[in-house]
């Protein structure tokens, strides 16, 4: 189906991929793994033909079609939800946008033109194109009332879900993803595993998300050490059976006979769960023929993160009395009142990701709030980790200069000094004098943390910390937030991390606040809040 021939990509010195050879089959999904800044993401922009190789050639089979599933879902940002879902035929959409821009400048000499362009529309099918597109969206949920809002005003699991109507606009043959489920609920997340799980096209997918990968995938393909490596099984598979490897590569005293039955048990042991769990879908297939003799223990670090404190807060943190914002005309939340003390750590929740995006651009100043007030107390100092940092890297800076722009002593101005919370969070040696620009999705969050670090305040505001990072960041993430002494508050899609962070969980919502110092599962679990969250919502 799609088949990548000697494959190098090289910036500067820095090799991502060396001589690759692999090939995607039809009927197959496969999981791109990889820490961040392996080169998952340009890996598909060379799929596409967005980028070039330094070398070497992608050849996808004729009469196939691609299309491709966005990391940034906010690029579509100035165009309307319909013509969205219209762009993802792109001859079409070229055809159609011609035909528009003649029209609003229509003379005698470009009426020939239009006729013209109209005949190859209506070839195209282009008259029906928008009825499909209409029909797709109502498919995925996304109400006809919604069709002609501009995408900056939907919520991000919406968004999300008119990005896949695009993506799957005239069912492609490859259909390819970067990081699907960031920004989308559980809901939201259970249902596109449905969906792809059933999809019978070729699916390759980057994802970050364990769950996630265990329940599409078929393949996993590791890039670590310059290649790319198909493994057949889902990502737990390829987990266990990398550790087992890892484990059995330092017990050299032990026989290869020995080895090689272990291997055998551990794959028949395996095999017998997939089959009994009731995770069957069309892709059943997966299972067929297991082989570990080629897995690598990986490459990947954990970087070092570690919030200290420039000095610890007094026991007034954060007061507020009936906060309430919208968006045009739309309630987010309304009637909030809270009173956070030193050393609570709190989930702040909402059905709607608006609502506590708004939270936290209202508290920190980047946004007025409807009617009310709210006052940090003089000790506190905070930090933000914004939903979307992409305001942050828009200048051509080298990594040393970037964070350099917080640094508010002559010591913290120093190189050395920079260089240590960047070598923390492993952009060492060279890495620190990329440009911030060129980043990675999860290397921009890691320079967004160095910069917390550096603040060293007492507040931490983090908005779904956990999207684009990977295991290993946000594994380490998550210890040091539990061993973290300040106040934290916290929106994440990331259970674990709600799990193991929050002592207490606040929830926004139309009617008020839901306020409780508990745990997320707690939270989540507890009839009379359930029944509670229902009226708020009404
Ligand atoms: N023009 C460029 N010059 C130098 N380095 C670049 C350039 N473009 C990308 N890079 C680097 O290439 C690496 C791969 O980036 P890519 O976006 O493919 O990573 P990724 O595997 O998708 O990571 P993530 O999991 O964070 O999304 C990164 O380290 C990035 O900084
Ligand atoms: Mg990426």
């Amino acid at each position: 189906m799609l088949s990548v021939s000697n494959l190098s990509v090289q910036f500067g010195k820095r090799v991502l991929f060396d001589d690759v050879n692999v090939t995607f089959n039809g009927g197959n999904c496969y999981g791109i793994i990889g820490a961040n800044g392996a080169g998952k993401s340009t890996f598909l922009k060379i799929l596409s033909g967005k980028q070039e190789a330094t070398s070497g050639h992608v050849h996808l089979e004729p009469t196939k079609r691609m299309s491709v599933f966005e990391q940034n879902h906010n690029l579509y940002d100035a165009h309307t939800v319909l013509e969205t879902v219209l762009m993802g035929n792109k001859p079409l959409y070229a055809i159609k946008t011609e035909i528009d821009a003649l029209y609003n400048d229509y003379n005698d000499a470009n009426a020939d033109r239009i006729g013209e362009l109209q005949v190859q529309y209506e070839e195209m099918n282009g008259w029906n194109a928008e009825s499909d597109a209409a029909a797709m969206l109502s498919n995925l949920d996304i109400k006809e009332a919604l069709h002609y809002t501009d995408m900056a005003d939907l919520d991000g699991k919406q968004k999300v879900r008119v990005l896949l109507a695009q993506a799957l606009f005239g069912n492609p043959d490859v259909l390819i993803m970067d990081e699907p489920t960031n920004d989308l609920d559980y809901e939201t997340i259970a249902w596109l595993e449905t969906f792809l799980a059933n999809y019978d096209n070729c699916v390759i997918v980057v994802s970050h998300d364990r769950h996630f990968l265990d329940a599409v995938c078929t393949h996993i393909s590791d890039i670590d050490f310059n290649k790319i490596n198909h493994f057949s099984g889902n990502y737990t598979f390829w987990y266990e059976s990398s550790q087992l490897a890892a484990r059995q590569r330092a017990q050299q005293n032990k026989k290869s006979e020995e080895k090689k039955k272990e291997l055998e048990e551990f794959i028949r042991r395996f095999s017998a769960n997939v089959a009994k769990s009731k995770q069957a879908t069309s892709r059943k297939k997966m299972i067929e023929k297991l082989d570990v003799s080629d897995i690598r223990p990986s490459s990947r670090r954990y970087p070092a993160i570690i919030f200290e404190r420039e000095r610890e807060a007094g026991d007034q943190i954060l007061n507020i009395e009936k906060l309430s914002a919208d968006l045009d005309n739309e309630v987010l939340f309304d009637n909030i009142d809270l009173n956070l003390s030193k050393g609570d750590k709190v989930v702040v929740f909402s059905k709607d990701s608006r609502a506590t995006k708004a939270f936290y651009e209202i508290i920190n100043g980047k946004q007025m709030a409807k009617t009310g007030k709210y006052s940090w107390g003089i000790t506190t100092s905070q930090s933000y980790l914004p939903l979307d940092n992409s305001a942050f890297f828009s200048e051509k800076l080298t990594l040393v200069d970037w964070l350099r722009q917080w640094a508010t002593t002559e010591e913290e101005r120093e190189e050395v000094y920079i260089r240590g919370f960047l070598g923390k969070m492993i952009f060492s040696g060279e890495e620190a004098l990329k440009t911030a620009d060129v980043l990675s999705g999860g290397e921009k969050v890691r320079c967004m943390l160095s910069r917390m670090m550096m603040l060293r305040a007492n507040v931490l505001m983090l908005d779904e910390p956990t999207n684009h990072l990977d295991l290993e960041s946000i594994t380490a993430f998550n210890n040091s937030l539990k061993n973290f002494k300040g106040t934290v508050l916290f929106t994440t899609h990331d259970h674990e991390f709600a799990q193991t962070v929050a002592n207490r969980v606040v929830e926004l919502t139309p009617k008020g606040v839901i306020d409780r110092h508990t745990t997320f599962d707690e939270y989540m679990q507890d009839d009379k809040i359930k029944a509670l969250r229902e009226k708020m919502y009404s």
